[in-house]
């Protein structure tokens, strides 16, 4: 497929297609100035992203509706034009919670419909207002995990018309395929979004979601932002890796640009986190060159098995999805 900085979408399953480079927003609110999201988004949309990634759990949903209502008003684009994805967070499981929290979304967002509504990690957490809910003795008050109730209810969603595609995050193969094989599935999860990058290619998780027409989202897909709150910071910085950047030379592109146009390469969907209006338009000039079939395999050869965001702290969650091998 050609893939151009004007027409970079990608079919998925359900008849929807899905920008292939999106705007990742997830930045420690604490440590954000309020309206740098805003503000990256409409550098995004300026520069030709099409697709935000966002989440009500990144407090910042205001501001990326805000930016993309902005930019529909000016006509720069029509609502038609963006991808929003947007996550149901763990509290929210229970099926009679789904479509009160999109409602919530959409209200944050002042938008009629997201694009792609997906489940943000395969554990549910007690249901209420805390996000992080830990007893009194610090400990996480997790939730009865019916993953495939929950599913019903983002099938009722699309079905309603607030959400164009649906799908799934963080799910592990085990997991896919107790939705794939639920007695009367209605929608298939078009996308998991997982973490993907050259230190950690996901082969066969990659496979497993090609044979079922599942798309591969990449999150962290530049190796993260090294945040120890989430991030195993031990592990060796992807963009500092000798191959990406002698690769780069070659093209006189930057090592993010090589790990990026890599994914894409591969038919994963990329959502590059930045902040930085240089670093968001060099995010999204990775369609003016082409990586050969001998720099893919080195690339794909650099693959460590680094998971940077290991989210150890719900390791004894029954349903945590990283103790599978894929
Ligand atoms: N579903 C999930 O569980 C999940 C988990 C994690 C992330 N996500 C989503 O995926 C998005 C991306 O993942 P991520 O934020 O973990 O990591 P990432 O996109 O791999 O990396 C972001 C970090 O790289 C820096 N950066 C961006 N472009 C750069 C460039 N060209 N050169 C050098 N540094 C660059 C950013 O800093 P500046 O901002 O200063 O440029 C930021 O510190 C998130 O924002 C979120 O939307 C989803």
């Amino acid at each position: 497929m050609n893939l151009t900085a004007e027409n970079h979408r990608m079919p998925l399953s359900d008849g929807n297609s899905i920008p292939v480079i999106g705007l990742g927003t997830y930045a420690d609110p604490k440590k954000t100035p309020k309206g740098t999201c805003a503000e990256s988004v409409r550098i995004a949309i300026d520069a030709g992203y099409r697709h935000i990634d966002g989440a009500f759990v990144y407090y910042n949903e205001n501001e990326v509706g805000q930016a993309i209502r902005e930019k529909i008003a000016e006509g720069k684009v029509k609502r038609e034009d963006i991808f929003y994805c947007g996550k149901l967070w763990n509290t929210c499981h229970p099926p009679e919670l789904v479509r009160p929290t999109l409602e919530k979304t959409l209200n944050i967002l002042q938008l009629d419909y997201v694009d792609l509504y997906i489940i943000e990690l395969p554990m549910a957490f007690k249901p209420g207002e805390a996000i992080y809910p830990r007893d009194e003795n610090g400990k996480w008050m997790y939730h009865e995990t019916d993953l495939c109730a929950t599913w019903e209810a983002l099938e009722a969603c699309k079905d309603a018309g607030l959400v164009k595609s649906i799908g799934v995050s963080n799910f592990n193969r085990r997991q896919l395929e107790m939705i794939l094989n639920k007695p009367g599935l209605k929608h298939k999860p078009v996308s998991n979004q997982i973490e993907c990058h050259p230190y950690f290619t996901q082969l066969k998780l990659l496979e497993f979601c090609r044979e079922h027409g599942i798309t591969i989202v990449a999150y962290s897909p530049l190796g993260t932002s090294r945040d120890e709150t989430w991030v195993n910071v031990s592990s060796p910085a992807l963009l500092k890796d000798p191959v990406l950047n002698t690769i780069g030379e070659k093209y006189k592109k930057t090592a993010a640009q090589v790990a990026l146009r890599f994914s894409i390469q591969r038919g994963v969907t990329v959502i590059p986190k930045s902040f930085s209006p240089e670093r968001i338009r060099e995010n999204f000039q990775i369609f003016d060159f082409c990586l050969t079939d001998k720099e893919m395999k080195e690339i794909e050869a650099l693959n460590k098995n680094i998971r940077y965001v290991e989210m150890l702290m719900w390791s004894d969650h029954p349903e945590y999805p990283f103790h599978d091998e894929y």
